[in-house]
């Protein structure tokens, strides 16, 4: 019996100090910021022409995407992957897969989502209704398009996989609306690249919870002329917070665009 007690209190001091062992590795190395998703099949198709003009004023409001940071490797996005424009922002590795049209020589080209790609209910969602739910649906901007596939395709299969994005500088917020009522597009997003929500806070003021507008933007019914303005801004896939603080100062304006010194990864 007593050896018994003994060898099981001996390994589980053995198991408890290899779990702590475990623990503390995992601590170290357990990656930060968001992680790529598994490779799906989806399909692809192209919108617009080779300057991606018709890819301005998308349905997440970026309105002209290449001065606001995005370029021309875009794409609109079939409602199921949008999400109500939760997905505005996201990142994706897109490679054609399974069709003569496929480039061999480019395996993937990375996009970020901009726009919606709307149902057309009188279109079969297998003959041209290709953003028709539950369809999985990228409908590239064509340069886009023209990395991965020759443009004749018309349509594609693709793998794809949600990728962390890679920006530059800061979190951008665009300003619209007037004193008492904040519009704000929030733009340059890195990491997961979606944002849940957002708050303000006035120099004056308590932090006010934003609501969602449409696309990636959001406002607060609140005074804030004359104030400089800090955000806190929340991921919706990764549920990181970020604060910026006094990102516009007190002489703010709508039409302009502050930008942040931090940013997601
Ligand atoms: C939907 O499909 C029909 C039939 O092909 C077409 O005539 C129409 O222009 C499409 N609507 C939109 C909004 O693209």
């Amino acid at each position: 019996m007593a050896s018994f007690h003994h060898s099981w209190s001996l390994s589980f001091l053995l198991m408890t100090w290899i779990a702590t062992i475990i623990g503390r590795s995992a601590g170290a190395y357990a990656p930060v910021g968001y992680q790529p998703s598994p490779w799906t099949l989806a399909h692809a198709t192209f919108y617009g022409d080779e300057s991606a003009s018709s890819t301005m004023g998308g349905a997440c409001g970026y309105g002209n995407i290449v001065t606001n940071g995005y370029g021309t490797d875009t794409a609109a996005l079939s409602s199921t992957l949008f999400k109500n424009g939760y997905a505005c922002g996201t990142c994706y590795q897109i490679k054609c897969v399974q069709s003569p049209w496929c480039f061999k020589a480019s395996p993937f080209t990375t996009v970020t989502a901009t726009n919606l790609c709307p149902p057309n209910w009188s279109q079969d969602s297998n003959k041209g209704g290709w953003c028709n739910p539950p369809r999985t649906h990228f409908d590239m901007a064509k340069p886009a398009f023209m990395k991965i596939a020759q443009w004749k395709a018309g349509i594609v299969p693709v793998m794809y996989r949600r990728v962390p994005c890679v920006r530059k500088g800061g979190l951008r917020f665009s300003f619209q609306g007037n004193g008492y009522w904040l519009l704000v597009y929030v733009m340059n997003v890195g990491g997961a690249g979606d944002v849940a929500g957002m708050w303000v806070k006035g120099s004056k003021t308590r932090w006010i919870s934003m609501s969602h507008n449409w696309g990636a933007s959001y406002q607060a019914f609140a005074t804030l002329a004359g104030q400089s303005l800090s955000f806190r801004v929340t991921s919706y896939t990764t549920k990181q917070t970020l604060l910026a603080y006094n990102v516009a100062p007190a002489n703010w304006n709508v039409g302009l665009t502050y930008e942040a010194k931090v940013n997601f990864r």
